[in-house]
């Protein structure tokens, strides 16, 4: 069966990163089907995690999850924003996986943040990251801000996090991403284009 694991690096007790993560799981599971799926809270291993930075060794529950994370057939990742990158805690869990833990696995990214002018953070701290690792990253990243969890931003959110999980779930089955560039998410960009070239033509790209 397909194994997937779950991160929340979320360090409040309530938190917005592990119902973020939640929420990705639900809509994987949805458009996967039948698959095994793990959520990890990191901060319940928080303790573990230092230990393990400070000695180079893991405990027993650190090493479950870490051996789990490397066998998993795909990973969801959600973490919270700190000063405009990821918390160092969630690094200082990366830094106790091997390096090649990870070479060639499809990954959700999904962060959540105070305001949506960090939203990039996926795209300058998560990205990198990942592809240091070598991983597969999904196209769309998930970025859900206090405004996001609202009334005014909900609807939005569910799509992002209906695309994401729908990508992840065709690499899982190995279809690609499924992502075709004429549908209304794509417009996106023909609105950049437009700003940056005011009289051109939306199709002028050269
Ligand atoms: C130390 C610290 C630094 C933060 N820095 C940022 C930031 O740079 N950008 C941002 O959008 N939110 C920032 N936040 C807000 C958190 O990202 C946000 O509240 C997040 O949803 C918390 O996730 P949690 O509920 O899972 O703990 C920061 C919060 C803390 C505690």
């Amino acid at each position: 069966m397909t194994t997937v694991v779950a991160l929340s690096a979320g360090l409040s007790e309530t938190s917005s990163t592990r119902l973020l993560a939640d929420r990705l799981v639900e809509s994987f599971g949805r458009q996967f089907g039948d698959a095994s799926v793990e959520v990890v809270t990191l901060r319940e291993l928080a303790h573990d995690i230092v230990d393990a930075t400070l000695t180079g060794f893991a405990s027993p529950r650190l090493q479950d999850v870490l051996d789990k994370v490397t066998a998993a057939d795909g990973l969801i990742v959600a973490t919270p924003i700190y000063k405009a990158s990821f918390p160092g805690l969630f690094k200082s869990f990366i830094d106790a996986l091997d390096a090649d833990a990870v070479i060639g696995k499809p990954v959700l990214l999904g962060a959540t943040g105070g305001t949506a002018r960090h939203s990039l953070a996926i795209d300058h701290a998560l990205r990198p990251l990942f592809g240091y690792l070598q991983a597969l990253v999904v196209p769309t990243g998930v970025f859900a801000s206090t405004h996001d969890w609202g009334a005014d931003g909900a609807q939005a959110l569910e799509q992002r996090i209906d695309r994401a999980a729908g990508e992840l779930a065709s690499l899982l089955k190995g279809a690609g991403t499924g992502r075709a560039r004429d549908d209304e998410f794509d417009l996106f960009s023909d609105t950049f284009l437009s700003i940056s070239n005011p009289g051109g033509a939306a199709d002028d790209r050269s």
